[in-house]
């Protein structure tokens, strides 16, 4: 897509996602180690560089203070050794904020020069940066950019209101090292987007720079940076799109290279917000994976430190069960390339979902779209966001998404290579076998291991049985047990279960349904509706770890792995006697046999073995073993 394009039209995928993401390196961590480079001494290599309009911006401008700048794919070089100079021509900052902030106190150390910028950069606050280096005893004129700056910095001390932007702060920081008596900042209240000041001392430090960082106060010593190899992470704020498209659409998106080893605020997206709303979340230093079900629950949540993944989470909003709000986030009605609270609202409206602004931020409740075209001020992260809701239920066309150029040119390519990934048919790992054979946990560990999804089925004839038997219906009458399984919303999360919002995980396992379950599991009616209902389950996630007695045989017997789990009735007798510290192990091992005659004879789908069925007794065999067996079964499916 190039810059021109005036429109595009997303359109809904069918089936879920199942992709390894590699996204561009962060701009807000390229654009810092740039300035980093551009004064430390000796040769800097960055790689993974996230080039963009905003980096090549900072790029160009560092070229024209002196640095020589070599590119070769996403591998930047650069060598400051003949110093830096005054620039014979105002600096572009273009449409960025970190580049326009950064510059200035830069070029203060560089010996002076004008900082410029796009229209929208011009409107964008500088105040409070061009007070402070006045402050250090430079001559800064203009409040707003164009910025001209002469002199050099003869002080040290200087306070700062924290409250619009903390780039103000790490453009202050970055170039500190540089100053002749360093820097000791004081913090006139609490900072906003604290995690991009963490971000910015963290990339000092690994450039060799002092940093001393109290609750009000950061202190640089003098002394410079040294030059060094540096990998750029993948940018953290952009990662909030494939795994919100995940979300979303159901099924699993995985972004490389980042996790929770991150120095990026952002990073903390699929914790903060995907997780509680509903969807599976797997961190590891250098991996975030989602798996989403395309069902979302609404929360509320504060975003004052995560604030440019708001316009995300307002798409993902848009699609929850309910009401949810974003907090803290007041802010972002100035100072970013658009107001972010506003132009959501603003935007979702016009698609037919209903969205509010609060005083500090917005109110957005769940429910269906219509197609409609949508603006995108200028703002790549509008774009980007707003085009999320194309990806279910209805299009959505996105006017100027060329704008997404300014962090991420390949956006586009991207969601394409998404949806290329989309499939229909969900990889399901069944496991079937008797009460006792260790399905559960072996389903646990599996699930953990592989990073699936898992149902116990079980769980959902017991909660059936329950609400049967707290209805007061015979549980011989099928036809009103049926009529009970239909009506029940029944919710088998990891740990806990719900029918109809009552928490039953524990009542579900008392003898009164564990003797009534057989019975209730035998009905023709209610075996139909919870099969279907696993199905659309599994189907939601795109893959899945389902337990029970007849998921290989009827609920999915296209399934990718079947196992049949088996165990003689007398190891499973003193299975369930060490669980419980039952002693009467005898009666327990009659209990399973019956239950067993009950589950294999039943004319509605018996538990009996499917004819691709591997199956594994774990007689003699110990967890451990079952499940490296079954990891190694999995696998080798590919
Ligand atoms: O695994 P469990 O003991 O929690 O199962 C409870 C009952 O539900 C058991 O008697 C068999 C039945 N069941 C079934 O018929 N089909 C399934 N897929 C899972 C369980």
């Amino acid at each position: 897509m190039n810059r021109e394009t005036k429109r595009v039209k997303i359109a809904p995928i069918e089936g879920t996602l199942d992709a390894e993401v590699i996204l561009p390196g962060s701009k807000s961590l390229t654009n810092r180690a740039l300035i980093i480079a551009a004064l430390a001494r000796g040769t800097t290599i960055l790689e993974g560089v996230g080039l963009s309009d905003d980096t090549e911006a900072m790029l160009a401008a560092l070229q024209a203070i002196g640095v020589r700048v070599s590119i070769e794919g996403t591998t930047v070089t650069l060598d400051s050794s003949n110093g830096l100079s005054a620039p014979e021509a105002p600096l572009d900052a273009r449409m960025s904020g970190t580049t326009a902030r950064f510059l200035v106190p830069l070029i203060a150390a560089a010996g002076g020069g004008e900082v410029t910028a796009h229209a929208q950069m011009r409107g964008r606050p500088m105040k409070d940066l061009a007070d402070a280096l006045r402050a250090l005893g430079v001559r800064v004129d203009g409040d707003a950019l164009p910025l001209v700056v002469s002199g050099r910095v003869n002080g040290s001390s200087v306070s700062i209101a924290p409250g619009v932007t903390s780039q103000f702060i790490s453009a202050l920081l970055l170039s500190a090292p540089a100053y002749p008596d360093g820097l000791d900042l004081h913090l006139d209240g609490a900072a906003v987007s604290r995690p991009y000041i963490e971000m910015t001392v963290g990339v000092m430090r690994t450039f060799g720079a002092d940093v001393d960082v109290r609750s009000d106060r950061i202190v640089v010593s003098p002394g410079g940076y040294a030059a060094r190899r540096y990998a750029i992470e993948p940018d953290a704020s952009t990662a909030s799109y494939p795994l919100a498209a995940a979300a979303l659409v159901g099924g699993r998106v995985t972004i490389l290279g980042l996790g929770s080893a991150s120095l990026q605020g952002d990073a903390e997206f699929a914790r903060r917000v995907l997780e509680p709303m509903g969807v599976s979340v797997y961190v590891d230093p250098y991996q975030i994976e989602v798996r989403g079900s395309g069902v979302l629950d609404a929360i509320d949540v504060d975003l004052a430190d995560m604030s440019d993944t708001a316009p995300t989470f307002a798409a993902l909003a848009a699609k929850a069960c309910g009401t949810s709000r974003a907090t803290g986030i007041g802010f972002i009605r100035e100072g970013k390339e658009s107001d972010r609270v506003d132009n959501p609202v603003t935007e979702l409206s016009r698609l037919g979902i209903s969205a509010s602004v609060d005083p500090d931020g917005f109110s957005i409740t769940g429910g269906s779209h219509h197609h409609a075209a949508v603006e995108t001020y200028e703002d790549h992260r509008m774009a980007m966001s707003l085009a999320l809701l194309g990806l279910v239920e209805s299009p959505v066309t996105i006017l100027d998404p060329g704008c997404s150029a300014k962090t991420f040119p390949g956006y586009w390519e991207m969601l394409d290579r998404l949806r290329s990934t989309a499939r229909s048919r969900p990889r399901v790992l069944a496991i079937d076998g008797p009460a006792g054979s260790g399905k559960s946990t072996v389903a646990k560990r599996l699930s953990t291991l592989l990073r699936l999804p898992h149902l116990d089925t079980g769980a959902t004839y017991r909660a059936v049985t329950l609400a049967v038997l707290r209805s007061g219906v015979a549980i011989d009458d099928h036809e009103s047990v049926a009529q009970a399984a239909r009506g029940a919303t029944i919710v088998v999360g990891p740990s806990t279960v719900t029918v109809d919002d009552v928490d039953v995980t524990s009542a579900i396992r008392e003898p009164d349904v564990t003797s009534a379950v057989s019975t209730v599991a035998a009905n023709p009616g209610v075996r139909i509706v919870l099969a279907e209902a696993q199905r659309q389950w599994a189907r939601a996630r795109g893959a899945a770890v389902l337990e029970g007695r007849d998921i290989g045989t009827a609920v999915f017997p296209d399934a990718t792995l079947k196992v049949y789990l088996h165990a003689s009735v007398e190891e499973r007798a003193q299975r369930r006697a060490a669980e419980t510290g039952d002693t009467d192990v005898e009666s327990m091992a009659k209990a399973i046999a019956t239950r067993d005659h009950l589950d294999m004879t039943r004319e509605s789908d018996p538990l009996t073995v499917a004819s691709d069925a591997v199956v594994v007794d774990s007689t003699s065999m110990s967890i451990d073993d079952v499940v490296s067996t079954i990891e190694a079964l999995w696998e080798e499916q590919g």
